[in-house]
This record gives structure tokens, sequence and C-alpha cells, in this order.
């Protein structure tokens, strides 16, 4: 099972409902995670189980009976007696047309595309229902970025990002390396190999991977599965190098 947030600890617990199922769950645990635990799913792109919450894609929303607006279940944890819906018509609704925005952001070439049938993206827009996108994609984000393929083992194409910042957290949390940043504001935000670099290459980043691992897209991809696609079989090791892992 994806939990969507990581596991806490404690020792108290509290007793919510989840779209009526009842789940007892330690104290801090976020409703995503929760909801997970009954077995149902919210969708989610900046979430991950090895991930602190960053709460920025709005995909995960959800509502909660006498809380006002719909709170991102990523970084909401759960309280005593709540009760949460997680696929009412308004959220299929609010969801799609985040959704919507992604997507209209994005290149639409998932046909010939390196990650078909293993992008998140691509899932997460069949979850939530999105089948056509009324905005059309013409570039207009990332305009002119060019692929960063001076790393030996990854490449770097910006067209993809959606800005989950998912590689920028897994640097800093999993490595502890901080190569990575979020350049720029609003729409012209965009992942950045460092401040004081201007590839991959020349940047702080050591090659362990953490970001490609956690890229829900594309976007960062091992030259290797562009190249020769998915291997049939993966075994995860892990040596005192990194921590990361290996896959
Ligand atoms: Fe909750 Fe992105 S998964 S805001």
């Amino acid at each position: 099972t994806d939990f969507g947030t990581p596991e806490v600890r404690s020792e108290t617990e509290v007793t919510c409902f989840i779209d009526g199922r009842e789940v007892t769950v330690p104290s801090g645990t976020t409703v995503m995670r929760a909801a997970a635990l009954t077995g149902g799913s919210i969708p989610k792109l900046c979430a991950t189980d090895n991930l602190k919450q960053f709460g920025s894609c709005r995909l995960c929303l959800v509502e909660i009976d006498g809380m006002r607006g719909t709170p991102a279940s990523c970084t909401t944890p759960v309280a005593e007696g709540m009760k949460v819906h997680t696929q009412t018509p308004r959220l299929q609704k609010l969801r799609k047309g985040v959704m919507e925005l992604y997507i209209s952001d994005h290149p639409l070439d998932c046909l010939t595309c390196s990650a078909n049938n293993d992008c998140e993206l691509q899932d997460q827009a069949a979850a939530v229902g999105l089948r056509d996108v009324r905005y059309g994609y013409e570039g207009e984000n990332h305009l002119g970025a060019m692929p960063d393929i001076s790393n030996p083992y990854f490449d770097f194409d910006p067209s993809k990002c959606i800005v989950c910042s998912r590689c920028v957290r897994a640097c800093d949390e999993v490595q502890g390396t901080l190569a990575l940043t979020i350049d720029g504001r609003g729409f012209d935000s965009k992942v950045s190999a460092g401040l004081t670099s201007d590839s991959f290459l020349a940047s702080e980043c050591v090659s362990c991977g953490a970001c490609v691992q956690a890229c829900p897209t594309a976007t960062l991809q091992e030259k290797a599965v562009k190249e020769i696609g998915k291997p049939e079989r993966a075994v995860v090791t892990t040596c005192a190098y990194c921590g990361v892992g290996c896959t």
C-alpha cells in the first residue's frame, strides 16, 4: 500500500471516520495515511511515504465535518471523532480542475514518453477521471528550457516538470546534499541544480539517485531506462555510502 505520508509514532491514539469507516491511528497521523489504512485512496502528487508532508499540489483535498474549506489530507492530522469525506462530487470536481491545470502545462506525448505506464501524473489524471483538457499546451512554461543531460547517470527534462518539489526534498531529506532548489516564483518557478551552477554535473549533486526515485514523471530519469526501458525485475540495495537505496 502507498500510504502517502510517513508513519507517525505516538504513545496516544485517536479514532476517526474516513468515508464512514472507523480507524484508530497514532496521534499526528495524517488524514491521507488514515484513509490508506482503511483501504481508501486519495489522489496525490507531492506526498510520498518517505518525505515530510509538503502540501503543494492541492490534489488531495478532502471535506471534514465542522471544518470550513477543503484542507489537504496530506498535511492535516486526524483528530478524535473527526469525520472525513474523500470522494464527494465537489471534491471530484475540484481535483479534476487542479489536474487539468497541471496537464495544460505538460507535454501531451504520453504514448511516446519513456515513462508511459510508469508515470504518477498519468495515473493520477486517470484517477480523477480527466479525459479532456480545455486549455491547450503550447509549452508556455519552461519554454526554451533545454534538457540537462550533463549527469552521466540521469537526464533532467524541465518541460515535464510539475514542480512538486519531491526531488528537491529528497535531495535534502534523503541525501542531505541540498544540491537542488526551486528557482523563481509562480508560473516561472522551476527546479534548479543549485544557485551557483547551471547544470547537474557542475552542482553539488553526488549522483545518489534520490531525486530520480522521487520524481513522479519523466522529468528526472535514468539514462539506461530511457535508452533500453525499465528492467523486468528490480531489487533495492543499500550501501554505506549514501543510504538512499539503489534500485
Ligand atoms: Fe497533498 Fe499534494 S498530496 S497537497
